[in-house]
């Protein structure tokens, strides 16, 4: 803790090249707004192991209050966050968890229950029956492999099979690179529906799917959000034909932080909850996520207004300062 009650929060951040990432910072900042005496400070990995541990380090030795961390790939950031926790400092795991317990809280999705749901969502979509390829996120981090054994949890028992696995890491380009090359080989199995970790590798699949004129299929991802590249546009343009909730918590992340910088009472386990977005309930939907991108884009404005305002009134002040007239 320093002088005057200032907290200084660091976040390492495992990726930061997407939506769903940016829209968790822009929760984050526009909680922090509520916080004066919080300064936060972002380091992203960019996907890289060794890199998250060089600037976890990092934030440690520049001195924080508070480390919030979605780590890359479980096992290998596993060590050093421990570390930071037994030091003392109190750690926020977000949305990728680490393969122990030595942290403060965790806040995110159970993507345990995501899989799971999703799986049962698919089971009733396919009659029980029929042939799936699964794209997964990256390997070793944990949503991935929860969403995965949520999934296989599903489908036991059903006649439905993960005929194969492409291995998108997240990302909708390697998704859509490796598929390509995927479908291109010879005596490629039938598949009745594609499964994404997440919506832009499954939106991706999509597109490749479509370009190799191998349409229809059923595509169902995970994350929906809006916004015009988002899953919930996607769902509503008939792309997807599912997709599951899945919250970036940034908002609730600094709500945790300022409770245990303060000392107040606080859960250890923060699960975020998921939903079926599909055709039933995907107009509502839209028509909510758009009317809050729309006010939230007012706010802006006005902002920029008052920005303005005040600059207009400091620089009277200091002319009518310059003359002894205040
Ligand atoms: C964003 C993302 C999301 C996914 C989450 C899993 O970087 O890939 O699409 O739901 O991370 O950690």
């Amino acid at each position: 803790q320093q002088e005057d009650n200032q907290f200084k929060i660091g976040f390492s951040q495992c990726v930061s090249n997407d939506a769903w990432r940016r829209a968790m910072h822009e929760e984050m900042q526009k909680e922090l707004s509520f916080y004066p005496n919080f300064e936060l400070q972002i380091k992203d990995a960019k996907g890289n192991n060794e890199q998250q541990i060089k600037q976890i380090q990092e934030l440690v030795d520049e001195g924080i209050d508070l480390l919030i961390v979605s780590p890359n790939e479980s096992d290998p950031i596993t060590p050093i966050v421990e570390k930071v926790f037994e030091s003392g400092i109190p750690v926020i795991v977000v949305d990728r968890r680490i393969t122990s317990n030595l942290y403060s809280a965790y806040i995110g999705g159970n993507n345990y229950e995501v899989g799971l749901t999703a799986g049962q969502y698919i089971k009733n979509l396919l009659n029980e029956k029929g042939n799936l390829l699964e794209i997964w996120g990256l390997r070793g981090s944990s949503p991935a492999i929860e969403r995965h054994r949520g999934l296989l949890d599903a489908l036991q028992g059903t006649e439905i099979q993960i005929v194969d696995q492409i291995n998108g890491e997240w990302e909708k380009d390697t998704a859509k690179n490796r598929l390509k090359n995927y479908l291109l080989e010879d005596q490629i199995p039938e598949f009745d529906l594609v499964f994404g970790h997440n919506d832009v590798m499954t939106i991706g699949a999509h597109e490749v799917f479509k370009s190799l004129s191998l349409l229809p299929k059923k595509f169902i991802g995970v994350d929906a959000l809006p916004g015009p590249y988002g899953g919930i546009q996607a769902v509503h343009d008939g792309i997807l034909d599912a997709t599951f909730f899945y919250p970036t918590g940034g908002d609730k992340a600094i709500e945790l932080a300022q409770k245990i910088l303060k000392g107040e009472p606080y859960q250890k386990e923060n699960i975020l909850q998921t939903a079926v977005l599909d055709s039933t309930n995907i107009r509502i939907m839209k028509q909510q996520t758009d009317k809050i991108i729309a006010q939230q884009e007012d706010i802006a404005r006005q902002k920029e207004r008052i920005d303005v305002q005040m600059e207009i009134y400091k620089n009277q002040r200091i002319f009518l300062f310059g003359f002894g007239l205040t």
